[in-house]
């Protein structure tokens, strides 16, 4: 079992118990967290039920990750438009929101992820829930869209900011997602300003995830990025890292 999956089913009590139960999911998610249908199926499954939504965070959730993402929108903010800030794989993590919450600067946050079921829920959830942005000009939307087409949907450096919270990992470490991983890096860079940001937040050990950061940003003659890594902190035995890709076009 992936280190990935391991952590997640041990970090989580209940779902890992459900995943547990439910082993064919545990089977699908172990080597296929690259497709659309598992994740449908996971969104599907893990929230069917009469319990009301309840937002699931595959690692930790925005008050641990919030200094590395609140100082950087402070540094890029532009007083004559908002910030475009993109949660690539959101699922129904509350990070988007959040975000569009709490930033003191005008944001448009994007939440995109390939499961409709996902989007869904999460759409029907910010209506009901009708969240007060802190920047009245701030605006949040949901949209279902495949990372590796990013620029089908964002004109070239028109973004500032991608955070991406697992969802890297879980190409990474799916049995024909590796491609896909280095095809939605590209995509990132491609999309992002020059003063943009990509951070992925990952269990992922630096030894490993830097390599391959410096490897796949490189489009010889074309472009390049600076790749740093700090350290988030340890959730339940486990060491999460923030890794920041600033795109560097090669002149
Ligand atoms: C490990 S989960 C992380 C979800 C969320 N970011 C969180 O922290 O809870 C990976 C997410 O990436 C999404 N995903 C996988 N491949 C994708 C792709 N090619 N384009 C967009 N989203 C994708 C999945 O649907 C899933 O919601």
């Amino acid at each position: 079992m992936s280190p990935f999956l391991k952590s997640f089913l041990s970090g989580r009590r209940v779902f890992g118990a459900y995943l547990r139960y439910h082993s064919s999911l545990t089977a699908e998610l172990i080597e296929n967290m690259d497709k659309k249908a598992t994740w449908d199926r996971f969104y599907t499954e893990t929230s069917s039920g009469k319990a009301p939504f309840k937002n699931f965070e595959w690692f930790f959730g925005f008050d641990s990750v919030r200094d590395f993402i609140m100082p950087l929108l402070q540094t890029m903010s532009r007083p004559d438009a908002a910030l475009h800030v993109v949660d690539m794989g959101c699922g129904t993590s509350a990070l988007g929101p959040s975000i569009y919450r709490h930033s003191p600067v005008s944001v448009h946050v994007t939440c995109a992820d390939i499961s409709p079921i996902a989007v869904k829920l999460m759409q029907e959830h910010i209506q009901a829930k009708a969240i007060q942005p802190h920047s009245c000009s701030s605006q949040i939307e949901f949209v279902e869209l495949d990372c590796t087409q990013l620029d089908k949907r964002f004109s070239p450096s028109t973004v500032d900011l991608i955070i991406d919270k697992g969802t890297t990992d879980a190409l990474l470490r799916s049995r024909e997602g590796k491609q896909n991983a280095s095809l939605v890096l590209k995509q990132c860079l491609r999309v992002l300003r020059s003063s943009g940001s990509l951070l992925q937040f990952s269990d992922e050990d630096p030894d490993s995830r830097l390599i391959w950061l410096e490897t796949a940003a490189q489009d010889p003659g074309v472009m390049t990025a600076d790749v740093g890594v700090q350290e988030v902190g340890e959730l339940r035995g486990i060491h999460y890292y923030c890794y920041q890709v600033t795109p560097h076009p090669v002149l």
